[in-house]
């Protein structure tokens, strides 16, 4: 008699979960024991948040898409979890497994363990310890309910143990969003930049191809861009760094939207080292940031990218959740008004002083399903 597989969902939602599917996606595929199901919660729904990314890393068609948008945090949370229990309800899968600290981590891992399926939680016990932030929210709920704990590195190992849960059910594998990055780097390196300003327009990036250098600039955080004055003072010093080297700041739909209600689109508009685009692809932005001579960023995975690339990074928030960016990579943390001043030292450092943590090296998928086929016959 043929067994039946342990069936796994998996799921996916916003843009940083992208990456940390792919290669456990394709690890798990036609796998003899262990079924994956992906669902994708469509909390990120356009072609440059979530398609590109499915197409540019060969990520298989959801097979189930919940389709709910945007909305505050408690109409999409809601929104996810009712949908999702309808799916658990469908699939009576064995394992939920959710990754990294968005909306759709929180939401899921709740109602799978409302019904007594398990948890995985890829990406488990990284704290900032700043609950202002909503992912640190998201990381606290669904820790408080996760039965296997995934972890990227022994920071967020320890800090699980601190907050009692058990060593056997901690596991340090490494960083998919790595794997993805080994994975592609070569196919990054060989595309064809053709980056559009924010009308379309194709912008003239002849330029990149000297050695000049240039920074790239991502920031989203509700806590830079939401509120007017931290967004003036940010946009002040991006056009005062501008003079040190070009930028090109591709620019996640929520910064847009409050650039323009704010009324300072127009000044980075017209200043002339500065280049707007839209979001970029997965392969558009490997290639950019692996060839950039600094990244200005908010972002969490970034740090990580970074760290593995060797390029300083400047993060503007008061805390991270990936301290060992910092201890062993090439990140720091800055405010605001410093990052004209820190730009022109970070462009002097030598990537020989920069480490890479321990399993960042591309093989981490191979490391959780071997996992995963352990668990799914204790
Ligand atoms: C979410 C995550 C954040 C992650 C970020 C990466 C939470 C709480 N936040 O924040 O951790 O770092 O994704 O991007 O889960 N929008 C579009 N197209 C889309 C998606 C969003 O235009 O495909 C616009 C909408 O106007 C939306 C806004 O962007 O209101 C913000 O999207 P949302 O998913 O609420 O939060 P993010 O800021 O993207």
């Amino acid at each position: 008699m043929k067994h039946k597989k342990y069936k796994i969902i998996l799921v996916a939602g916003a843009r940083p979960n992208f990456m940390k599917i792919a290669p456990l996606m394709h690890a798990l595929q036609d796998h003899p024991s262990l079924e994956a199901i992906l669902v994708h919660t469509g909390q990120h729904y356009d072609e440059k948040m979530s398609h590109s990314f499915f197409k540019q890393l060969n990520i298989p068609k959801p097979h189930i898409n919940l389709e709910v948008g945007s909305g505050s945090h408690a109409v999409q949370t809601a929104r996810i979890m009712e949908r999702f229990e309808e799916v658990c309800f469908s699939e009576k899968p064995d394992m939920v497994m959710v990754v990294g600290d968005v909306n759709s981590t929180a939401a899921c891992s709740l109602v799978a363990s409302k019904l007594h399926i398990k948890v995985a939680h890829y990406e488990a016990g990284l704290r900032s310890r700043d609950r202002e932030m909503p992912e640190e929210i998201n990381r606290l709920v669904t820790d408080a309910i996760t039965d296997l704990f995934i972890t990227t590195s022994e920071d967020a190992s320890e800090n699980l143990f601190s907050e009692g849960i058990t060593n056997e059910k901690v596991h340090m594998l490494g960083n998919l969003m790595i794997d993805s990055l080994v994975n592609q780097l070569e196919r990054a390196s060989l595309v064809e930049l053709k980056l559009h300003d924010l009308d379309g327009q194709t912008i003239d990036n002849s330029w990149l191809k000297t050695n000049a250098g240039y920074a790239v600039m991502t920031f989203h955080r509700p806590s830079n861009v939401d509120n007017k004055k931290a967004l003036n003072v940010l946009v002040n010093e991006w056009v005062k760094t501008s003079e040190l080297l070009p930028i090109i700041f591709p620019i996640h739909p929520r910064t847009q939207n409050m650039l323009r209600q704010f009324g300072l689109l127009k000044t980075l508009q017209s200043t002339p080292n500065i280049y707007l685009t839209g979001p970029l692809a997965y392969l558009e932005f490997l290639k950019l940031v692996n060839e950039s001579s600094l990244v200005i960023t908010d972002s969490g995975g970034i740090q990580e990218e970074t760290t593995y690339l060797k390029i300083p990074c400047l993060t503007v928030r008061p805390t991270t959740e990936r301290p060992i960016t910092i201890w062993e990579g090439s990140n720091q943390l800055i405010k605001a008004h410093e990052i004209y001043s820190k730009a022109a030292g970070s462009l002097q450092m030598s990537k020989s002083s920069f480490g890479i943590p321990k399993y960042w090296e591309g093989k981490a998928a191979g490391r959780i399903v071997h996992l995963l086929e352990k668990y799914s016959i204790s």
